[in-house]
């Protein structure tokens, strides 16, 4: 199993993992077919907490949340099964990186099978764990942000050849033809909107802003004609954590999302939902999901900490860091678990990192179409609500280890480069491969280039939104003092 070897603490309430060996064969064509993009095939064995409820036991909220976001219908729509297996008997699409059940049986990890409101049973993506689940050395590590995602390609050309397969197969007016069609609707309308300039980041937020632009925001109605214009350029992100929710008052990188996070998760639906009456139907399972999300915590680090560094790592910590990022206990002495978190939200002109990102949601017409919105307007104590500022949130650190690479755009490769300015590279490139992590910076295994190659394994942090500069605090600190930090940094 490599570099990460079993887990030291199998604990199950920490991170929920399945294992299995990377393979990206297959991938690219899979995910191309659906215009949006994803993680990767991979080998092995099941993931407990993926198996329907035992009889006679009642599954909890959050066992419910996890199995919804499998195989829930919250894409709303997608390509008939018919027309799918039709296709994918023709492929082997290699083991699976965990075991599938019911409407999902047979589907790698991010894609959902389940039933359309039309009665049809309909294969989609991209689900939840496209973008928040990651092969992490042969284990797939559900909540952990996929960095390895190429979003870099156009995949029009083989939607296409879909849409003719689709056409000829099912009539006009027929349940299929209708769930089918409006998929299609779903994912032409972002085609040329969402390709990034490099590998690893993620357009979530830009995907958001072209579907809902053209839905009416009070019914979520598809309109004849767009509502309002997309930003002209857009900046991709790095994609978060997902066991940082449970300590979270508000959510997204500059803290605009606010309320009910029931309805803020399930926004992925702006896609292929039908209306507001589809979305409610579907937000009647939020309750479980977010559940599930409170749930969810880091798997620990795989390597030994020493104890009497990372103790020394801490005070410099508690004075540096934890007024913004708040304080841990010290995990590795098993006696001192408490926490607290500020949730600061921090001026971007004060931490000093590239504040486009955080500009363009202010500037998008995405958060008032949202405020107008089923999501928003008329929801009572339900309502959730978009306020974006020129601000980030400074982010809890729990299991910062393994969420590399670091900052809201995903600039710095490693946490060593993150505490020391001076070594932030401008230009660098990976291998993408999952097992490529280097344990003792704490970060991906990065090559520094002289100047760009244009490759999309190259970041390049002298585009616009992708710069590494800011957050300086660990500039200061002497190189024994940040040795120790980055050692405590890996108890969290
Ligand atoms: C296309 C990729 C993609 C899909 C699909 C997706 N997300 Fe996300 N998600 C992101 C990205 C990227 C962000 C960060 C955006 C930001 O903070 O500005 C994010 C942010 C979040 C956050 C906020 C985390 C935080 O710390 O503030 C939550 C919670 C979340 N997603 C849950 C979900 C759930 C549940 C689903 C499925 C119903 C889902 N996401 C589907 C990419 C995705
Ligand atoms: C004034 C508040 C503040 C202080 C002090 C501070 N940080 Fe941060 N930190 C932030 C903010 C805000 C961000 C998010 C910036 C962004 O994404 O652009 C951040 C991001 C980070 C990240 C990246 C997290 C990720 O997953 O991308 C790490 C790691 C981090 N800080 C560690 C530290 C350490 C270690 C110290 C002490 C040496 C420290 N911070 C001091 C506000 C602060």
């Amino acid at each position: 199993m490599g570099m990460l070897g079993q887990p030291q603490r199998s604990d199950e309430t920490r991170g929920r993992r399945g294992v299995g060996d990377n393979r990206s064969a297959g991938r690219a064509w899979l995910l191309a077919m659906l215009a949006l993009c994803c993680g990767g095939l991979a080998a092995g064995a099941s993931m407990p907490n993926n198996q329907p409820s035992v009889a006679g036991r009642q599954a909890t909220d959050a066992e419910r949340g996890l199995d919804y976001i499998l195989n829930g219908d919250y894409i709303g729509s997608g390509i008939p099964r018919s027309l799918w297996d039709n296709i994918m008997r023709l492929r082997d699409a290699g083991p699976l990186a965990i075991e599938r059940f019911g409407s999902s049986a047979g589907l790698p990890h991010d894609l959902n099978g389940f039933t359309s409101p039309e009665g049809v049973e309909v294969v989609a993506g991209a689900n939840c764990l496209a973008c928040h689940a990651q092969m992490f050395d042969g284990e797939l590590v559900i909540g952990l942000g996929n960095s390895l995602n190429d979003w870099t390609t156009s995949n029009a050309g083989i939607l296409k050849a879909f849409e003719s397969l689709g056409r000829f197969q099912f009539a006009q007016g027929s349940p299929e033809r209708i769930v089918f069609d409006r998929f299609l609707r779903g994912t032409k309308a972002l085609e040329g909107h969402i390709q990034t300039p490099f590998r690893g980041v993620n357009p979530a937020f830009r995907l958001e802003e072209v579907a809902a632009s053209w839905r009416n925001p009070a019914d979520l109605e598809w309109m004849e004609a767009q509502g309002f214009e997309p930003v002209e350029t857009f900046v991709a992100s790095d994609t978060p954590p997902l066991w940082h929710v449970h300590k979270k008052q508000s959510l997204y990188y500059n803290g605009m999302g606010r309320g009910d996070f029931r309805r803020l998760v399930q926004q992925i639906m702006v896609v292929g939902i039908d209306d507001a009456t589809h979305a409610a139907a579907i937000n009647e399972n939020m309750d479980d999901v977010v559940a599930y999300l409170e749930s969810l915590r880091p798997p620990p680090y795989p390597g030994e900490i020493d104890p009497q560094l990372a103790e020394l790592g801490m005070e410099v910590f508690e004075t540096n860091c934890a007024s913004c990022h708040g304080t841990y206990g010290a995990s590795w002495r098993d006696d001192d678990p408490a926490w607290t978190y500020p949730n600061r939200l921090v001026p971007a002109e004060e931490v000093g990192t590239d504040p486009l990102y955080a500009e363009m949601l202010r500037q998008s017409e995405l958060w008032k179409w949202y405020n107008d919105s089923w999501f928003a307007a008329g929801q009572g104590e339900d309502a959730s609500y978009a306020q974006p500022k020129l601000a980030y949130v400074a982010p809890p650190l729990d299991g910062v280890w393994i969420t590399a690479p670091y900052l809201h755009n995903g600039s710095v490769p490693t946490l060593a480069a993150l505490l020391d300015s001076s070594r932030r590279p401008t230009y660098w490139s990976r291998s993408f491969r999952s097992d490529d992590y280097d344990l003792d910076q704490l970060g991906w295994q990065y090559r520094s280039q002289d100047a760009p190659d244009g490759a999309p394994k190259t970041y390049n942090t002298t585009v616009p939104g992708y710069g590494n500069g800011g957050h300086t605090y660990g500039d200061d600190l002497t190189e024994g003092q940040r040795a120790a930090l980055l050692e405590y940094l890996k108890s969290l």
